[in-house]
C-alpha cells in the first residue's frame, strides 16, 4: 500500500502494525498530532476481479459492497490472528470472508435476511477454500446489537469494520434492452422502507450513530473502529458523506485517529487509471455543471476511530 508521500513500503512495512513485534501504539494515541493519513492502493484490480473465485456469484447483486482489498488491508493492519472482528452492517459478508481468511474470528449482523444468508454462504465457501477463522452471521437490526450477540463477544471485539449504506443514486448496473431502453438493476438493498439505506440522509446518520453507540459495550479496551465512506454526487451537488460519518462517530463517543484514502483507481506508473462507474461518468456529464470544474471521484475515505 502507498503511504502519503508516495513511498512504496517494503513487505515488512506492509504487514500489520499490530503484527509487528513489540509495537503497542494505538492509532492516534498522541492527542497533539493531527490524524495521520495514508493512501491505500486497493484498486489495482476491478471489484469483480477481486471477488472472482472468492465470493459466490450472487454477491454481485448487492448494491454497495466494500472492496475486498480495503477490508483485507484494514483487518491485517488493525487486528491480530484470532482477534474478534465485527461488522454490524455486513451485507454479503466482505469483512467476514476476509477476516476468516486471515485467521480472525468474525461476527456480522445484517438487516436483510437475503444478504445475511448470502454472507453465511460466502463464509461457508471461504471455509471450503481453507479459511481458518470462524464467523457467525445474524439477521437483525444492529441497533439491538448487544441483545443479538452472544455474551461471549461482549468486550472482546478488537476491530469493528463497516460501511453504512449511502448514495443509492450511484448504485446498480446499467444495461440497454434490445429495444434500446436503458435499464438499471441491482440498485436496491431491499424494498423494506425500514432499512437505513432507504431513509433520508439525516435519519440514516441518526441510525448509524445509534449503531456505533450500541456497539460500544462489545469493544475491547484498545479496539479500533474503521468505517469506509465515499463522497458522492446527488442532484448535481457533492455530498460530503465522510464528514457526516465523522460527526456521527463523534456523537456516538468516538475520536478520529486516522483518515486514510483508499484508491478506487488503478496505478500505472505515475498515473491513476480510473475505474469510473456509469453513474460517476453520468454525473460528470450533467449539463447543469457544464460551467464548473468537476472531477471524477477516485477514492473512498477509510476513517479510523477509537473510543473517547
Ligand atoms: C454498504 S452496505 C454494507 C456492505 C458490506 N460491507 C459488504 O461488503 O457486503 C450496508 C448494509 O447495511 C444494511 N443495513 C441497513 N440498515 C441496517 C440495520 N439497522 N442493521 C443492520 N444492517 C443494516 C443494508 O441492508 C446493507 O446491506
Amino acid at each position: 500500500m502507498f503511504r502519503a508521500g508516495g513511498r512504496r513500503p517494503g513487505p515488512d512495512e506492509r504487514s500489520s502494525r499490530a503484527e509487528q513485534a513489540g509495537e503497542t501504539t494505538r492509532p492516534g494515541s498522541d492527542p497533539l498530532q493531527a490524524p495521520p493519513l495514508s493512501v491505500w492502493a486497493t484498486a489495482q484490480r476491478s471489484s469483480r476481479a477481486q471477488r472472482s473465485g472468492r465470493y459466490l456469484a450472487a454477491s454481485m447483486a448487492h448494491p454497495g459492497k466494500m472492496l475486498p482489498a480495503v477490508a483485507r488491508h484494514a483487518i491485517r493492519h488493525y487486528s491480530r490472528a484470532q482477534d474478534v472482528v465485527l461488522d454490524p452492517m455486513c451485507g454479503i459478508g466482505t469483512t467476514l470472508v476476509e477476516a476468516v481468511h486471515l485467521g480472525r474470528e468474525a461476527v456480522g449482523i445484517e438487516y436483510e435476511p437475503r444478504w445475511a444468508d448470502l454472507a453465511r454462504n460466502n463464509v461457508g465457501a471461504a471455509a471450503a477454500r481453507g479459511a481458518r477463522g470462524e464467523a457467525d452471521v445474524l439477521a437483525g437490526d444492529a441497533r439491538d446489537v448487544t441483545r443479538l450477540l452472544h455474551r461471549r463477544y461482549h468486550g472482546r471485539v478488537a476491530l469493528l469494520l463497516t460501511s453504512p449504506p449511502y448514495g443509492s443514486t450511484t448504485h446498480g448496473y446499467v444495461s440497454r434492452t434490445p429495444e434500446g431502453r436503458i435499464t438499471k438493476t441491482d440498485h436496491r438493498y431491499s424494498r423494506n422502507r425500514a432499512n437505513l439505506a432507504h431513509r433520508p440522509l439525516p435519519a440514516l446518520l441518526e441510525g448509524f450513530t445509534e449503531i456505533l453507540d450500541a456497539c460500544r459495550p462489545l469493544l475491547a479496551p484498545d479496539a479500533v473502529v474503521v468505517v469506509t465512506a465515499r463522497p458522492y454526487r446527488r442532484d448535481g451537488r457533492l455530498v460530503d458523506f465522510p464528514s457526516a460519518v465523522i460527526t456521527a462517530a463523534a456523537d456516538a463517543g468516538y475520536r478520529m485517529a486516522e483518515r486514510n484514502v483508499a484508491l478506487l483507481a488503478g496505478i500505472r506508473g505515475d498515473r491513476l487509471v480510473p475505474r469510473a462507474s456509469f453513474f460517476a461518468l453520468h454525473h460528470l456529464r450533467d449539463p447543469r455543471r457544464a460551467h464548473g470544474h468537476h472531477h471524477l471521484l477516485v477514492h473512498e475515505d477509510v476513517l479510523v476511530f477509537v473510543a473517547r
